[in-house]
């Protein structure tokens, strides 16, 4: 299997100018730094991890844990802490299924838990911060317990500056490792128990695609099923292409399987997971099966809602649109990031699309799917954006009409093109930009839920509300957060509601048939 020997001349990516070694042996080599042994499997390269070769990607069906690590986590607890994505929520989902295969039961508990993961996320900066005040909090725990093990791994393991960081600043980490080998999860922890020092194996290169890892999924009801890992995208501002590695799909059969299992296990809801779904199967090389063909496949599964997430506007094809435009099981709703409305900006942050094909692609899709409801990525203050192409983004996002967005401000990652970029906008005008975003959107998703006005819309029950015990909550399939007041038997099941109250973010409805009556 595809993996990496702690063989590198590390002094190249870290600063090492007060590290000594103290051991060479199997491809491992220990540092100590600062009185903290730190032993080094393998670590990340930038210049690796932007590298993009032909090599075949194999699909492993493992089955998680080996026998003789089966016991490891006896009596023990486990705590994770995710941030970031879905697709990190996933594999959160993934170590959960290998702790517990191991033994170990989970807690919320920090004073109780034997093991503390922290899943990170490298997208923007402020993501980074909480990590590292997180791990700042972290140490007196440490000192208290010394036998907890605190891991680190997620994206932002996969950058050399952050491995750099934790050796030399917290020196209480036990264990760091990265998005391409969680399958090793019971191996590291075998070996952050049994030495002292702390134990760094990132790879650089992603490995093979590896089936069958156990899952311990969040909830019954709805599921992430990944189709895809990778990207090959390159934005100039993102940082996923180094973090996460080339686009490798998921076999068709194995995809299937999966969303089968969960529909025989009562599933209700699924999201086909990938940083670019569009470009499932552009690596099959025996193959020509591409994202609108696997759509097609699932949407002959018994299970009620299917969802994706995310769509690059770029592999958006036209197959893809007739098969949606089906419907079934394959739910009105669209993801489509449009990241800014003008063309300069765009070819800048080289998404390989103009404003008016953008719009174009929105006008197919709308034709159709008519009762479509797009959502969709806004950065704002992008290096040197002036006013005239912020206001293009605000035009934009009116003439593709979306019904609401998730909207950032540039945040520079080291080591990617735009960070390099001249620019000379003031953070100051740039929150004042995303401000006006943010209040053209409300009025937008107002807008939108008005029209829903006295309509009857299907919602699948999450839970109870989160303020009020009495109100049940869900979502449509257009993905819009219902509040209606009804009975706690049916949380799990699809109720007919009326809209009778829209507001921005929420609609409040009533119901009109109960789900006993509706399965009739
Ligand atoms: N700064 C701000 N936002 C970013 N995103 C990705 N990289 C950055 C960055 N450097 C946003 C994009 C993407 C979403 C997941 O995060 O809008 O679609
Ligand atoms: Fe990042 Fe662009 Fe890939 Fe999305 S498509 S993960 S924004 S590089």
């Amino acid at each position: 299997m595809a993996s990496e020997k702690g063989n590198k001349d590390y002094a190249q990516y870290f600063d090492f100018s007060s590290a000594k070694v103290i051991k060479q042996e199997d491809g491992k080599t220990t540092y100590r730094i600062n009185g903290r042994d730190i032993t080094m499997l393998s670590a990340p390269s930038y210049s690796d991890e932007k590298k993009r070769g032909k090599e075949e990607i194999k699909v492993h069906y493992e089955n998680g844990v080996p026998a003789e690590l089966s016991g490891l986590g006896r009596g023990k607890k486990y705590l994770i802490y995710t941030y970031g994505c879905q697709m990190n929520e996933h594999d959160t989902e993934i170590m959960r299924g290998l702790f517990e295969a191991m033994g170990y039961e989970a807690t919320e508990e920090r004073k109780d838990a034997d093991v503390i993961l922290l899943n990170t996320c490298a997208v923007r900066e402020n993501a980074e911060d909480k990590v590292f005040g997180e791990l700042g909090h972290m140490k007196l725990l440490k000192q208290q317990r010394p036998e907890l093990i605190l891991g680190v791994c997620g994206c932002m393991s996969q950058e050399a500056s952050v491995v750099n960081r934790i050796m030399h600043k917290h020196p209480h980490v036990d264990l760091i490792f990265g998005t391409h080998n969680i399958h090793r999860l019971p191996h590291l922890l075998q070996d952050a128990y049994f030495g002292k020092e702390m134990v760094v194996e990132v790879w650089s290169k992603e490995g093979d695609i590896i089936e069958n890892l156990p899952k311990k999924r969040a909830e019954g009801l709805r599921a992430w099923v990944n189709i895809m890992y990778g990207c090959d995208k390159f934005c100039t501002y993102c940082i996923v292409p180094y973090t996460r590695g080339k686009e490798r799909s998921r076999l068709p059969e194995d995809v299937i399987a999966e969303v089968r299992d969960l529909a025989r296990q009562g599933y209700k809801e699924i999201t086909l997971l990938g940083q670019n779904v569009n470009a499932y199967g552009k690596d099959f090389e025996d193959r020509n099966y591409r994202f609108g063909d696997l759509m097609d496949d699932i949407r002959k599964i018994d299970i009620p809602r299917v969802r994706f997430t995310t769509s690059h506007p770029r592999d958006f094809d036209d197959h893809l649109i007739e098969v949606l435009a089906k419907g079934g099981n394959l739910v009105e709703h669209i993801h489509l990031p449009v990241q800014s409305g003008s063309t300069d900006i765009l070819k800048r942050m080289s998404r390989k699309y103009t404003r008016e094909r953008f719009l174009e692609l929105v006008g197919r899709i709308r034709k159709a799917i008519p009762n479509v409801v797009l959502t969709t990525d806004i950065i704002v203050g992008f290096p040197g954006e002036t006013e005239e192409q912020f206001e293009e983004t605000m035009s934009i996002v009116r003439e593709a009409n979306f019904s609401s967005a998730f909207t950032f401000i540039y945040s520079p990652r080291e080591g990617t093109p735009a960070a390099e970029m001249a620019d000379d906008v003031l953070y100051e005008v740039k929150q004042k930009r995303l401000q006006r975003l943010n209040e053209l959107i409300g009025e937008l998703s107002l807008a939108n839920h008005l029209e829903l006005k006295g309509q009857i819309v299907e919602v699948l029950v999450e839970g109870e509300s989160k303020n009020n015990p009495d109100v049940l909550s869900g979502r449509t399939r257009t993905n819009k957060l219902i509040h209606f007041q009804g009975k706690k038997e049916w949380i799990g099941q699809f109720v007919q509601v009326r809209v009778t109250e829209p507001q921005t973010w929420y609609i409040k409805a009533e119901v009109v048939t109960e789900p006993e009556a509706a399965a009739i």
